[in-house]
């Protein structure tokens, strides 16, 4: 037998009955109405280190609203390099991200930004303590690491340069040769040119004589003189062998200079990064 006498009875419960559902809704409105920050904060309380910016937990987890109404059944969604550049792809640094070797290798933003506790705590970096994100440049690049230990290196191990000083993570690691020559004499004021007279070698790139990270020989030189001097100049060319076939007078035609084979060109080229004066960078 039913519990209810008649259709009218009926319709009057299924009234009431509607009524307590929309009442039941503008209660308990979050389950059913916009999910927002509150809900996520609700379950998950230790937010203390997320930045200020970083509180608007739905621009990053998007579409985590499923989550929150059943969050066994449904996993929130993954936060990806898009969610980052919604905010920060009007800013001109991120703008090349992805052309740069780091997005091609493809890294996340998340890779070296950690949201909720920084990304790299416990690696082992050996002696790049005193930078923390020179330290972890070199928990990934290794190789690049062993470099700054060799005898000659810029002092990044010691707090005087930095990865980041040279490299920007966030755009593309090759940089023109002008650029880079550039951003060497930027700290190296006393090198940079113009000279009357130059060495074309040293305007060209400044790599071809120097390893930026780290040498075995001194000055940071990718090979010890006369070597690194003679893969350009050749003995048989000039003055300083036996022949003298540049000289400019008969006198001075097979005059050789006297002892520059095998010593450091530089002992008499001094001023090899150019010249004021001297045409053949002598001083
Ligand atoms: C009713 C409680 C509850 C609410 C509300 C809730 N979560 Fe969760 N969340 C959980 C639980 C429980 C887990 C662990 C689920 C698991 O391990 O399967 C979790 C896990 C997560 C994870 C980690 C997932 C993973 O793969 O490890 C993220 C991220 C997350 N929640 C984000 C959010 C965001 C953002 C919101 C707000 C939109 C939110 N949660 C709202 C309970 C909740
Ligand atoms: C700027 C982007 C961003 C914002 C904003 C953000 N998160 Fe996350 N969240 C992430 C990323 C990325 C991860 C993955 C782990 C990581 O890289 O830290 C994550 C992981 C999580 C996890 C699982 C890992 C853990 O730490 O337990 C939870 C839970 C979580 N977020 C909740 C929240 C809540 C709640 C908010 C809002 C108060 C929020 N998130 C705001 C980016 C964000
Ligand atoms: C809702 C917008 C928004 C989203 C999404 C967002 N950010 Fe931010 N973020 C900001 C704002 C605003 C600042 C503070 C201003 C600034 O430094 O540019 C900031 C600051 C930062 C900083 C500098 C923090 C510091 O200590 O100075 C980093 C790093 C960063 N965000 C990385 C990320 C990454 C990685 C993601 C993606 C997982 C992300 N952000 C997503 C808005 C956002
Ligand atoms: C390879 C590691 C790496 C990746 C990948 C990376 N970053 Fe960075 N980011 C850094 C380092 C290191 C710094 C500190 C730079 C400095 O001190 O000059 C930084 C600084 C920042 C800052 C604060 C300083 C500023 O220039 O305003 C923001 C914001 C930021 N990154 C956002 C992002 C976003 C967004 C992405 C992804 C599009 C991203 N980063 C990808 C390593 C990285
Ligand atoms: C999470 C690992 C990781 C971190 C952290 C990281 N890198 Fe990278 N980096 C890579 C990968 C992977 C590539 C692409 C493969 C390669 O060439 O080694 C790359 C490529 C590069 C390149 C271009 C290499 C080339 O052959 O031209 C440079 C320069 C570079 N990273 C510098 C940095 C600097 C500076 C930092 C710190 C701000 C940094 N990286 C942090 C993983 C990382
Ligand atoms: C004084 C400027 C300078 C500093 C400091 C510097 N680099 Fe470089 N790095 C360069 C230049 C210039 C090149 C390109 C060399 C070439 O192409 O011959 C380069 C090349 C690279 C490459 C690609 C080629 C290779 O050797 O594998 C990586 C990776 C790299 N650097 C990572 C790092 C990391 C990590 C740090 C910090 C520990 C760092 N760099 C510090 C200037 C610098
Ligand atoms: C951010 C600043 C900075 C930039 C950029 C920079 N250097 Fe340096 N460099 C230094 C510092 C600091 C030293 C160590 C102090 C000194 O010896 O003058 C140094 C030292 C050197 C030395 C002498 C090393 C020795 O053992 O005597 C050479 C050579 C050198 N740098 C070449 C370069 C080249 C080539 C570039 C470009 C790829 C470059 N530097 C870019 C800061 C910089
Ligand atoms: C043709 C090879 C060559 C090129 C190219 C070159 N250098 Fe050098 N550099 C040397 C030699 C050799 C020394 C050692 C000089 C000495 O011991 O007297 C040196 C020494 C240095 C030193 C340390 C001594 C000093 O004079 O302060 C710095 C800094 C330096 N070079 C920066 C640069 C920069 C910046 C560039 C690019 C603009 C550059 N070099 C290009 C050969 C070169
Ligand atoms: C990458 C090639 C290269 C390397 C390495 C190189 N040079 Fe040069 N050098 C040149 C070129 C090119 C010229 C211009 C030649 C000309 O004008 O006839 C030049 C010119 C010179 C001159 C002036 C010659 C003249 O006739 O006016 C001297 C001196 C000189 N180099 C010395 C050196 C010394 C010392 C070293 C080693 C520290 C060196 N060079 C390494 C390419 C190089
Ligand atoms: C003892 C001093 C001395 C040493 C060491 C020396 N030079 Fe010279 N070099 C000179 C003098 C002096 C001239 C100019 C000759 C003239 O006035 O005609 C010269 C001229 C040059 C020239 C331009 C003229 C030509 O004949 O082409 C080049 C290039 C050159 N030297 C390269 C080198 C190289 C490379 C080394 C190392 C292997 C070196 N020098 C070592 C003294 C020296």
């Amino acid at each position: 037998m039913s519990a209810f006498k008649s259709s009218r009875e009926i319709t009057t419960a299924s009234i009431v009955f509607v009524f307590l559902l929309a009442f039941g809704l503008i209660l308990d409105g979050h389950v059913f109405a916009e999910v927002g920050n509150d809900n996520c904060m609700a379950c998950h309380q230790d937010q203390s280190q997320l930045k200020a910016a970083h509180r608007d937990c739905l621009s990053c987890h998007v579409g985590s609203e499923e989550h929150a109404r059943a969050p066994t059944r449904v996993k929130p969604t993954e936060v990806g390099t898009q969610q980052c550049m919604d905010c920060h792809g009007s800013d001109r640094h991120f703008a090349q991200f992805a052309f740069s070797d780091h997005a091609q290798a493809g890294l996340e933003c998340t890779a070296c930004h950690g949201i909720h506790e920084p990304a790299f705590e416990n690696r082992d970096v050996g002696l790049f303590r005193t930078d923390p994100s020179s330290a972890q440049c070199v928990s990934c690049h290794q190789d690049v690491r062993a470099q700054f230990h060799m005898t000659s290196h810029h002092p990044v191990i010691e707090g005087g340069a930095t990865c980041v000083g040279c490299h920007n993570p966030h755009s593309s690691a090759s940089l023109s040769l002008q650029s880079r020559t550039e951003q060497c004499t930027d700290c190296h004021q006393r090198v940079r040119g113009p000279y009357v007279h130059e060495h074309p070698a040293v305007v060209e790139d400044c790599s071809t004589c120097h390893n930026p990270h780290g040498s075995p020989n001194r000055s940071l030189l990718v090979m010890d003189e006369p070597m690194l001097c003679l893969t350009c100049h050749s003995f048989a060319n000039n003055r300083h062998g036996l022949t003298g076939s540049n000289a400019l007078t008969e006198a001075a035609l097979f005059q050789p200079v006297p002892g520059s084979a095998f010593r450091q060109c530089t002992s008499c080229h001094a001023q090899v990064h150019g010249s004021a004066q001297d045409q053949f960078l002598r001083y």
